[in-house]
């Protein structure tokens, strides 16, 4: 048995935020906007010619960039505030994971009070937000048409996914063009965390066909596209990329995410490890890990990336799934564990704790325990 809705309007394609305010009338969006950014995007032009876009076209937009990478509640706080001292009727969240997440928080917050991890820890129940528009800067986070925000609550540092149907964006604007600039390790680091949104959302507890058919199309883009990305960020690797993240996030956005992304965020609560790169380091040893487990969706992601044909058995696909991303992922950079800034097996009790305690550990395939967890960091420290 499985269920499938999803509400976000998407628009896919270069060029398309030059119609961004377009977009936004033909959705019903009020006029006053909260643009939520970080720095970043407003030091290199983008949030001014957002800015400029919404002014042109009768809108009043203000911008809120207090966004950090893995956003607290402090964020959300300080956006909500700027959400109501603005009298806004709606988010416009441009950038990366963080500032989608944090923008759909913000809405929520603003509408129906509380704290993020009142919502996260079942104290207060969701109702709907202000409507959001998503607009992705990096080709990863799949935030854009997904119905979960992931924030640090303050108290005990611990990463709360916020997920509920209300939190999908009303509307996704996705333009290659936004991701032209991205740096070579952003692009491979965030275009990772794609991967591993299509391979978990596939091959979790909670997959169904729906999600498979989709995540089949994104695997095959994001496994061609990362190199390219990687090395020369050519239009078309771009284009590729972030149609292959929306795909994988609408795939994992009606499943879950599973044991990558909860040791990926265990050690974004430690150490601020940016939650591309996190995933990317723990990639391979979780799916080392899975493998006894997961053979059948292992086959069928490796069948997908054309790492393995038809005539290939599970057990021999699998097994090529597990070698060819471990080839891919040092082809494109991706460090190893021990080589993360603050990382030390002194910690690995902690991390396997955090990591156990992630909402989504019921979702991997193979049961976890924090023993568990702690040897997957083991595994992964001693390569
Ligand atoms: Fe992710």
């Amino acid at each position: 048995m499985f269920s499938y809705a999803i509400q976000t309007h998407i628009v896919f394609g270069d060029g398309v935020v030059e119609r961004l305010a377009d977009h936004l009338v033909e959705q019903g969006f009020g006029r006053r906007l909260l643009v939520v950014t970080d720095p970043g995007l407003v030091r290199a032009g983008v949030a001014d010619r957002v800015l400029d876009l919404l002014s042109g076209a009768g809108f009043v937009p203000r911008v809120f960039a207090g966004v950090k990478p893995n956003p607290d509640e402090s964020v959300c706080a300080a956006g909500r505030d700027a959400f109501l001292e603005h009298r806004a009727d709606g988010v416009v969240a441009v950038g990366g994971g963080s500032s989608l997440d944090a923008g759909k928080a913000i809405a929520l917050l603003a509408r129906q009070g509380g704290a993020p991890s009142d919502y996260a820890r079942n104290r207060r129940p969701y109702g709907p937000p202000a409507p959001v528009c998503a607009v992705p800067t990096t080709a990863g986070t799949g935030s854009e048409v997904t119905r979960s925000a992931v924030i640090t609550e303050q108290r005990t540092h611990q990463k709360l996914t916020l997920k509920h149907a209300f939190l999908r964006p009303a509307l996704a604007v996705c333009d290659p063009a936004l991701t032209a600039s991205l740096p070579a390790d952003v692009t491979a680091h965030t275009g990772v965390d794609a991967l591993v949104h299509a391979i978990e959302g596939a091959t979790c507890t909670l997959a169904h066909p729906i999600a498979r058919a989709y995540a089949r199309e994104a695997l095959g883009l994001l496994f061609r596209a990362l190199p390219a990305a990687v090395r020369s960020g050519d239009p078309a690797s771009r284009h590729d990329m972030l149609l292959g993240s929306l795909l994988a996030g609408l795939a994992f956005g009606s499943t879950d995410v599973a044991s990558v992304h909860c040791l990926a965020e265990a050690l974004g609560s430690l150490y601020e490890t940016p939650h591309g790169l996190a995933n990317a380091v723990m990639l391979l040893p979780v799916l080392r890990y899975n493998l006894p487990y997961a053979r059948e969706g292992y086959a069928w992601a490796a069948r997908a990336m054309g790492l393995a044909g038809d005539p290939d058995d599970d057990a021999r696909a699998a097994e090529a799934l597990v070698e060819g991303v471990g080839a891919w992922l040092q082809d494109i950079g991706i460090p190893k564990l021990r080589e993360l800034p603050g990382v030390r097996p002194s910690d690995f009790d902690e991390l396997a704790r955090l990591a156990q305690d992630n909402s989504s550990t019921p979702s991997n395939p193979r049961p976890m325990t924090e023993a568990d967890y702690r040897a997957v960091l083991e595994m992964a420290y001693a390569e």
